[in-house]
């Protein structure tokens, strides 16, 4: 048995900020960053928590997979910016859908996040531990920004996306993981300092407590390691790009995403996007770009597609499935 989703939702919160919006608070422009990233728009948190979005998207996603909160075996949370450091959102999401026979954890792999929980799901429906599991990919981004700092609060938004998997003859065919914690430091947000009793130097690591990131350093990254991972994961499943009919990449930036459907010499149209109206969403982009083409009936039973997400640690994954 393995892992096939088997159901989707996402949620966005009601406040939309368009680049002009950005451009009456900040000295930036629409025509700098749609030129440069492809995002014309972002969702911000307002009412809404890490925790509220994850349920709503989850509950769409239970519904379409036609299961039951109580018949979850598992719940894993993929996030960086889960509403409290205690309780794991993924408890939190549990309690709120009434999941009571779910265990629950959170996974933290940044952008990289819902890949690494799909992987997570497959391994224990392949080792028979588990048959249905809920991976939800969540973020409030909007905490975690400098919002003085143009050259990172302008890239990212608020939402979550989830899925339901299940145990099925058919699902995921290959994945691959990676992680190079040498380049950590190109992105990076610091936590707190040890401050107990014993401690008697200033432990502060010196590390901003918003998101940092050497841009240029990132996309070297993304350009280089997203066409190898995806070659990867296509040659451990024995296919080739032509027999993919949807890659669904980590929404970061638009130009990441033309070299990346450049260097696998498959036409655009394969590489669906969904920044221009959300932003880099972290966890969140890939299962909300799932769930955005699922809804608008691009996948089709038996189609293998590719996800693949890339991000802080650094860290890397890619997957191929049958839909
Ligand atoms: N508006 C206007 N000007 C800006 C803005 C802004 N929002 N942000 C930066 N600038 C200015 C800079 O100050 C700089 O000005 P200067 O030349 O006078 O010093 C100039 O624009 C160029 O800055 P760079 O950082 O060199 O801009 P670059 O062309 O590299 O584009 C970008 C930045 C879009 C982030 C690019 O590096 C990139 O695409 N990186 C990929 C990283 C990425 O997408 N990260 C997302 C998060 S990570 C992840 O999800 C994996």
């Amino acid at each position: 048995m393995r892992a096939r989703i088997c159901g989707t939702g996402s949620c966005l919160p009601g406040l939309r900020i368009t680049n002009d919006d950005l451009g009456n608070i900040l000295d930036t422009s629409d025509e700098w960053i749609r030129s440069r990233t492809g995002i014309g728009a972002r969702h911000l948190a307002v009412d809404e928590t890490t925790t509220s979005m994850s349920v709503e998207a989850a509950r769409l996603a239970l519904d379409e997979a036609g299961v039951r909160p109580e018949e979850l075996d598992l719940i894993i949370a993929a996030t960086l910016s889960a509403d409290h450091v205690l309780p794991p959102l993924s408890c939190e999401v549990q309690r709120e859908l009434g999941a009571v026979h779910a265990a629950a954890c959170d996974l933290g792999a940044a952008c990289s996040g819902f890949i690494f929980a799909l992987n997570t799901a497959d391994a224990y429906i392949r080792s028979g531990m588990y048959r249905k599991i809920l991976l939800v990919g969540a973020e409030t981004l909007s905490k975690l920004m400098d919002w003085t700092d143009r050259s990172t609060c302008v890239l990212f938004g608020d939402g979550a996306g989830a899925a339901v998997v299940c145990a099925d003859e058919e699902g995921v065919l290959a994945s691959v993981q990676g992680a190079d914690g040498s380049k950590g430091m190109v992105l990076s947000c610091g936590g707190r300092p040890l401050r107990h009793p014993y401690v008697s130097e200033n432990t502060d690591t010196g590390i901003s407590s918003y998101v940092q990131m050497n841009g240029q350093e990132v996309y070297k990254f993304a350009v280089r390691t997203v066409p190898a991972s995806i070659m990867q994961v296509l040659d451990q499943a024995g296919l080739r790009p032509e027999d993919i009919s949807l890659f669904l990449l980590h929404q970061a930036n638009r130009r990441i995403i033309e070299a990346v459907a450049k260097r696998l010499r498959q036409p655009l149209e394969k590489f669906p996007v969904c920044l221009e109206e959300c932003g880099n969403i972290s966890a969140a982009s890939v299962p909300i770009l799932t769930d955005r083409v699922n809804r608008e009936g691009r996948l089709h039973k038996g189609d293998k597609i590719v996800l693949a997400g890339f991000g802080a640690g650094l860290t890397w994954g890619a997957t191929v499935l049958v839909w």
